[in-house]
């Protein structure tokens, strides 16, 4: 009998981790070409992928109403998989028509499901099923848990696409991770200088090439979830930091920009509690773009300086902090009074506004993300008193609005493996 060792893929768990995010300016119009400012912030999705040994696939959503189902692997439509995808199992592929294929073919999903665990669902078996079609299709066990509020902006479902995006892959080997180094050395063993115990996590560097194809797959989840997302909450989800994104196919510089000598900033999250749906609120300011082409236009150049002048601001070493407060300060409520006008605010927005806004706090705040309820981010001072943010909290909470004080600009995705 050849020896198993620990850690063959037989005995692998992996831990899969990454942040949500905050869209600090640039929302909606982000999905027309302007430019994002974006951060990840430290409440994070979390999810645990293991290789069963029958012929089942589970998902276990532990956030969503304890949402478990489990799926037999010949009862998958593997057949619709490949009438969409000929032959390739690239993201690059994935066109809206298999998107639109995706989103309207029907899945042995249990009637029960809660919707927002519908979608989570959808994404992941048809992640699956293409990364695992035409090849071995591994039985596996999905654990998801998470931090995040979700549904509520601040990019739960792109941090959950990264993480599945992320198990399925290596559990399908379609990304490895560099070998771990000695699990622990022992003292007299060869080559151990005597005094040194090293012991270790499993925490290991996330190369460039893993971390860009986790992000592409991931991108294709939030489409199925999403329609026709820019691409900014999963790329932060994987990259985690400070950056400015801008979609491709606008004809102008693309991509995403780490900001550079990002500050640390902390924010006040507050979660409105009003459910809304980003695809609609995303489809909403596409018609209004096409109502109204001369007024949004002007919206979208308006935001595009004020991202650009955020980013300088975040990133100018000879700014005091002083001025970059107050900088950001006022580019918040610019940018706010432009989503309004796009109709992407929501009453509930503006009464954490008022809150926030009052005396003796005058703070800044904005919608963030999708907007027609979710979360609005409001700026905290460096010399903000604790006792005015705990009057706030309090003030916010009496209105049942729900804050979570938050770091931004923290890691991206993170892979763990015990072994
Ligand atoms: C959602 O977090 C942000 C939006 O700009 C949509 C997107 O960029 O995909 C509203």
């Amino acid at each position: 009998e050849p020896r198993r060792e620990i850690g063959d893929r037989e005995d692998r768990e992996w831990f899969v981790s990454a942040p949500g995010k905050v869209i600090l300016f640039g929302e909606h119009a982000v999905v027309h070409g302007v430019t994002a400012i974006a951060a990840s912030v430290d409440l994070r999705c979390y999810g645990v992928a293991s290789p069963r040994h029958d012929n089942k696939l589970s998902l276990h959503l532990m956030d969503i109403g304890n949402y478990y189902k489990e799926w037999d692997l010949d009862d998958l439509p593997w057949d619709a998989v490949s009438l969409v995808l000929p032959g390739k199992q690239h993201p690059e592929v994935l066109d809206q028509k298999l998107v639109d294929a995706i989103n309207t073919r029907a899945l042995p999903l249990a009637d029960e499901m809660p919707p927002k665990a519908h979608g989570a669902a959808q994404a992941f078996l048809y992640l699956y099923m293409m990364l695992a079609h035409g090849d071995e299709r591994p039985a596996l066990n999905f654990v998801v848990r998470s931090t995040l509020p979700i549904g509520a902006g601040l990019g739960s479902s792109a941090s959950y696409s990264v993480c599945v995006a992320t198990a399925l892959l290596l559990l399908n080997h379609r990304i490895t991770m560099p070998p771990l180094p000695p699990r622990t050395r022992q003292p007299g063993a060869p080559g151990d200088p005597g005094h040194l115990h090293v012991s270790h996590h499993g925490r290991r560097a996330i190369p460039p090439a893993t971390a860009e194809e986790v992000n592409r797959w991931a991108f294709v989840a939030e489409k199925v979830l999403h329609g026709n997302p820019s691409g900014v909450d999963n790329s932060v989800a994987v990259y985690g930091g400070a950056l400015a994104y801008t979609r491709p196919g606008f004809g102008k510089k693309s991509g995403m920009d780490p900001i550079q000598g990002f500050k640390s900033l902390r924010f006040l999250l507050v979660d409105s509690g009003v459910p809304r749906n980003t695809k609609q609120l995303v489809a909403g300011v596409a018609a209004k773009k096409l109502e109204q082409p001369e007024i949004v236009n002007k919206i979208l150049d308006d935001i595009q300086t004020i991202s650009d002048e955020a980013r300088r601001a975040l990133a100018d070493p000879e700014l005091s902090r002083g001025s970059l407060l107050s900088a950001l300060s006022a580019l918040i409520d610019e940018n706010h009074a432009h989503l309004v006008s796009l109709g992407v605010s929501h009453e509930s927005l503006e009464s954490i506004r008022t809150s926030t806004g009052a005396e003796p706090y005058r703070l800044s705040t904005k919608l963030t993300g999708a907007g027609g309820g979710g979360c609005a981010v409001t700026l905290v001072p460096d010399d903000f008193h604790d006792s005015h943010l705990q009057a706030l909290v309090s003030a916010l909470e009496a209105k049942k609005f729900q804050s979570y004080l938050t770091a931004v600009g923290g890691s991206g995705l993170g892979i763990l493996s015990p072994y």
